[in-house]
């Protein structure tokens, strides 16, 4: 190829290469500045800050470049202290974040080198800018359990979500300082008998599904057809829980009549059941099961020996008191057969027998799923019922009082 062809000559493609270069350089200059570490600007600022307060000598100690926590027990690796600087460091309780010393009660329970960071406050760990460290790409599945996430499902407590990770460690405990909002939701699980109808960490009823690794459900996995407004699986639990058959038609679990926080403070609980990921010696409570109280064992040990035990052994107790029997039932999600046998009829106009033989509604799911009667325990809960009732009437009955004799 001749040189008249060539589209420049060899001073052009000189000149040309140097404004290239130029180009390049201030193009690169640019994105640093604008997109670069952002970290470095956070400890420049932190060694000014430490100058000011504590003089130059200690801000010559502050350690620069990135700084890790590394956890292999946990296959954490937490850059957090990169920026936040301060998070050990007593006397700067009252700065700005991130140079503010952390709370530190929660820090002497869990030292640092053994639980990092994201362990409870999610985020992305290795990330060195913030948004990134703070869990904000798309596609990392563990947000920085902060305010900012707080406020977006408008959760009172701005600390409420960072405790479903608490309870991932403390699922067993049941009570966690520190964790009010779980232990509220914990309390709640017991006193609405959620087990009578769905199986956690390992015990409870078969009617809904077990709940023991409910916080690994897929986004995708929900069905957000009757869900308004966000579709997220917090939303989608908090709807659920403050009327489940506005969102899953059809269904026998109860509205409990829940207030929003409780609402919240239960769908929290529920993402935080996930499947042991935590290794064992992360894990608190012995035994790694829910064991009752002694005044509970004690209740139950009696229900189980006294006049109404049938109602016990069948496991009809876990929804229905029979108090003529003295069988008192903890969740009360379905009424006091103590009246059943005239109830039934009332309601149903039917017998107990023939709603026993085809019943309908929260008993046809049980019948069906949970407790499977034959035919002889068919007969035999009639009649149990029977004896209920006819202690019922009995109780109802004024005693006749005693006829005055004269001294
Ligand atoms: C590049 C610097 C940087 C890194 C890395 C970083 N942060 Fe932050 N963080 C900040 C700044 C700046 C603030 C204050 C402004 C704000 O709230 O976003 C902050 C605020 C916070 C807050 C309080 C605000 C809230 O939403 O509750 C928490 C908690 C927090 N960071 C945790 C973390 C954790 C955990 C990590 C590691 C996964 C981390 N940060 C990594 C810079 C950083
Ligand atoms: C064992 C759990 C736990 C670990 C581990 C932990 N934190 Fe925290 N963090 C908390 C709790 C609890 C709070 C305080 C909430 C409150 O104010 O009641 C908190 C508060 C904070 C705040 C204050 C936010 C604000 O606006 O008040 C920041 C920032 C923070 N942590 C960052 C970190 C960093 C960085 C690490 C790792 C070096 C870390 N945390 C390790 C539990 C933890
Ligand atoms: C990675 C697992 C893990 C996470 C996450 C975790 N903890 Fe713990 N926690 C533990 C372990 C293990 C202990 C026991 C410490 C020891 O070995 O003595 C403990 C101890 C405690 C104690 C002291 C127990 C006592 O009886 O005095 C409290 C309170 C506590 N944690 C609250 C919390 C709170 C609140 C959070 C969330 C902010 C949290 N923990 C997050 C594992 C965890
Ligand atoms: C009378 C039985 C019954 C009781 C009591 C009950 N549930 Fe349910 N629950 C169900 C059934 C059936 C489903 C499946 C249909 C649906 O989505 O509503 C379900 C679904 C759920 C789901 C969704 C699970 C999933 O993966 O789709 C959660 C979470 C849940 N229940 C939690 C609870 C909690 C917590 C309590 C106690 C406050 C409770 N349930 C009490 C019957 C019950
Ligand atoms: C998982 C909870 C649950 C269990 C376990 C359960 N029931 Fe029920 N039962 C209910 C609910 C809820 C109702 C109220 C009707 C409805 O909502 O469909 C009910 C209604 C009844 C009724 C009609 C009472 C009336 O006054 O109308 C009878 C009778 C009955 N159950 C008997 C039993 C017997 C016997 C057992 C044990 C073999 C049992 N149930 C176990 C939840 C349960």
């Amino acid at each position: 190829m001749s040189r008249a062809h060539s589209r420049f000559s060899a001073r052009d493609g000189w000149a040309l290469a140097v404004i290239g270069a130029l180009l390049v350089a201030a193009s690169v200059l640019l994105t640093v500045r604008s997109a670069g570490p952002d970290w470095r600007r956070y400890q420049s600022s932190f060694r000014q800050l430490v100058t000011a307060k504590f003089g130059p000598a200690r801000a010559a100690g502050v350690p620069v470049g990135p700084q890790q926590i590394w956890v292999p027990a946990l296959g954490r690796t937490d850059r957090c202290i990169t920026c936040h600087q301060a998070t050990s460091w007593p006397g700067l309780e009252t700065a700005e974040e991130p140079f503010r010393t952390h709370t530190p009660d929660v820090l002497k329970t869990h030292p640092l080198d053994r639980f990092g960071c994201t362990a409870c406050h999610g985020g992305e760990g290795w990330g060195l800018d913030r948004a990134g460290a703070h869990g904000g790409s798309r596609d990392w599945p563990e947000p920085l359990l902060g305010k900012a996430l707080g406020d977006a499902y408008q959760v009172g407590d701005a600390w409420a979500m960072m405790q479903m990770n608490c309870n991932r460690c403390h699922r067993y405990d049941r009570q966690t300082r520190g964790a009010g909002v779980i232990n509220r939701a914990k309390q709640l699980t017991r006193a609405k008998g959620c087990r009578a109808c769905h199986v956690i960490n390992g015990s409870g009823g078969a009617i809904g599904p077990d709940l023991t690794r409910a916080g690994d459900k897929e986004p995708e996995q929900y069905d957000y057809t009757r869900v308004t407004g966000r579709k997220t699986v917090c939303a989608w639990q908090v709807a659920h829980f403050t009327d489940p058959r506005a969102v899953t038609a059809e269904t026998v679990m109860p509205n409990f009549r829940l207030t929003t926080s409780e609402a919240q403070a239960l769908a929290i609980l529920v993402m935080s059941w996930k499947g042991t990921r935590v290794p064992a010696g992360f894990l608190v409570g012995e035994p790694r099961a829910d064991v009752p109280t002694a005044e509970e064992a004690a209740d139950a040990e009696r229900m189980q020996a006294g006049p109404g035990a049938w109602f016990v052994r069948t496991g009809c107790s876990a929804c229905h008191a029979v108090m003529a029997l003295g069988v008192r039932s903890a969740s009360q999600i379905g009424p006091d057969l103590s009246p059943a046998v005239d109830e039934v009829r009332k309601r149903f106009g039917q017998s107990v027998e023939d709603f026993l033989a085809a019943p309908t509604g929260t008993m046809a799911v049980v019948l069906s799923r949970q407790i499977i009667l034959g035919r002889e325990q068919k007969a035999a809960a009639v009649e149990q019922l029977r004896a209920a009732f006819a202690e019922y009437q009995r109780l109802q009955t004024p005693v006749k009082a005693p006829p005055h004799r004269k001294p």
